[in-house]
């Protein structure tokens, strides 16, 4: 006996087509038209979209929600210290704690002494994380130089491995930050005026040059918030090299000119790195998404506290910690912003959210797409449901949103992961400790 889920329309990257889903354990056993109820548990899907769990690829993250049935979160190696060691660390933090599967990208700070931790992306592959992350910004905590860049690529480019960047001129950005500050700019205002967009094209720009003197290194640019960054990635695709981006929810429906210059220290709330941009970059962000110049969108979610952590920057805006919750509001704002606004299909929007970030990190067709033999990670969507993000609300442990009052049409309104139904009528039914570790294959380059 299993759950039949009846009488939805179900959607891939390919089509939107009325069937049934059949779901016999963990995975789902077949798709296909009136399926005979039988003996099994019947869910009536009358009305609803049945789409696959969605991918969040880039959070930082406690507790994961809102129709995401999938996160990979980052292991953090510590200077000095081997990936290894971030790995053991990373997966003890997520034991008993994960509600639903998750995997790891290795932040890559330090490659050691005579480069020897390189051989830790080896021994990090064997363990199912094939995707490597580093920062061009963040100088003395994170970034590295280029020299550490074209040394991993070439041993990704080896494996087949990717590499993922956050691409900021970190060394630039410092000194023009250092000047605001002696010029007496201290308010949150100047996170975002001291990090141009030219900044991140610049490091754009540098990181397919790197990839291709290190052998065509398989890149993917994270939280691309801009168009000039994003016009580097459409060149760089353009030119054949193996690259890939993404943009994240917040700067496709915010913006400097809307959520920046509110009074007091709510500016706060917005301070992420890249920081918002003029309203200007959100359409051609929405028309690369469509035209796959990037090919998905995360969230980069960060759930700081606004009361007791982002106010640790009052008098100063570089001790602001930088980072915006979002995890929950992912799909409803995807699906809103794109879809009912025409932007995006139905199917570009499956696409986006969960099967290329299957593809890209290597879990298709394990995730990301309802099929027979995939896992059932599934969503019902109720594409009529009125909904409007409130904090109040909000089921993140954040005290704020910087969706606050964003009215959405459209929402989930059951979850299943790996068969289990874990959020039912806006409830969270599933349990802490049940999501499991996802030992990733290499992933795909989407050309
Ligand atoms: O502001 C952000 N994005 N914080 C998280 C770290 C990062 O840069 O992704
Ligand atoms: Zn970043
Ligand atoms: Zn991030």
């Amino acid at each position: 006996m299993g759950t039949l889920i009846k009488g939805g329309r179900v959607v891939s990257a390919a089509e939107t087509k009325a069937a049934d889903v059949l779901i016999e354990g963990e995975t789902i056993a077949r798709v296909a038209p009136a399926i005979d109820a039988a003996t099994h548990t019947v869910v009536d899907a009358a009305g609803t979209l049945v789409l696959p769990g969605g991918i969040d690829v880039h959070t930082h993250l406690d507790m994961p929600f809102g129709g995401t049935t999938t996160v990979i979160d980052f292991a953090l190696q510590s200077m000095g210290k081997p990936m290894t060691e971030a790995y053991r660390t990373w997966r003890a933090k997520s034991e008993g704690k994960a509600c639903v599967d998750y995997a790891l990208h290795m932040a890559v700070t330090d490659l050691g002494p005579g480069d020897t931790w390189l051989d830790d992306v080896d021994a990090m592959m064997a363990e199912g994380i094939t995707s490597f992350k580093i920062f061009m910004a963040y100088p003395n905590v994170l970034m590295v130089n280029d020299r550490t860049i074209y040394k991993l690529m070439e041993r990704t480019a080896k494996l087949g491995a990717l590499v993922c960047v956050h691409a900021e001129n970190g060394t630039v950005i410092d000194a023009i930050v250092q000047e605001a500050l002696a010029a007496g700019h201290t308010g949150p205002l100047y996170h975002a005026l001291t990090r141009p967009t030219v900044a991140e094209a610049e490091a754009v720009h540098r990181v397919f040059a790197l990839s291709e003197l290190a052998g065509r290194a398989n890149t993917y640019i994270v939280h691309v918030s801009c168009e000039e960054a994003m016009r580097e990635v459409e060149a760089a695709r353009r030119r054949g090299l193996p690259a890939m981006g993404e943009t994240c929810t917040q700067y496709l429906v915010l913006s400097l000119e809307d959520d920046m210059g509110k009074p007091g220290f709510e500016d706060a709330k917005y301070v992420f790195t890249p920081p918002l941009r003029e309203k200007k970059n959100q359409e051609p962000l929405w028309e690369a998404l469509k035209g796959d110049v990037l090919q998905v969108v995360s969230t980069d979610h960060c759930p700081f506290r606004f009361a007791d952590q982002k106010t640790l920057g009052l008098h100063d805006f570089t001790k602001i910690p930088n980072g915006g919750p979002g995890i929950e509001n992912r799909m409803q704002l995807a699906y809103h912003h794109g879809v009912n606004a025409g932007r995006v299909t139905l199917e570009r929007f499956v696409e986006v959210t969960a099967e290329a970030p299957a593809r890209i990190f290597g879990m298709y067709p394990k995730k990301g797409v309802l099929a027979a033999g995939s896992d059932a990670d599934i969503l019902i969507w109720d594409p009529e449901a009125d909904y409007t993000i409130r904090a109040a609300t909000q089921s993140m442990h954040t005290d704020y949103s910087i969706f606050e009052g964003f009215r959405v049409k459209g929402n989930v309104r059951q979850v299943y992961s790996r068969g289990e139904c874990i959020v039912s009528g806006g409830k969270f039914t599933g349990r802490a400790g049940r999501g499991q570790y996802l030992r990733r294959g290499l992933g795909e380059v989407l050309a």
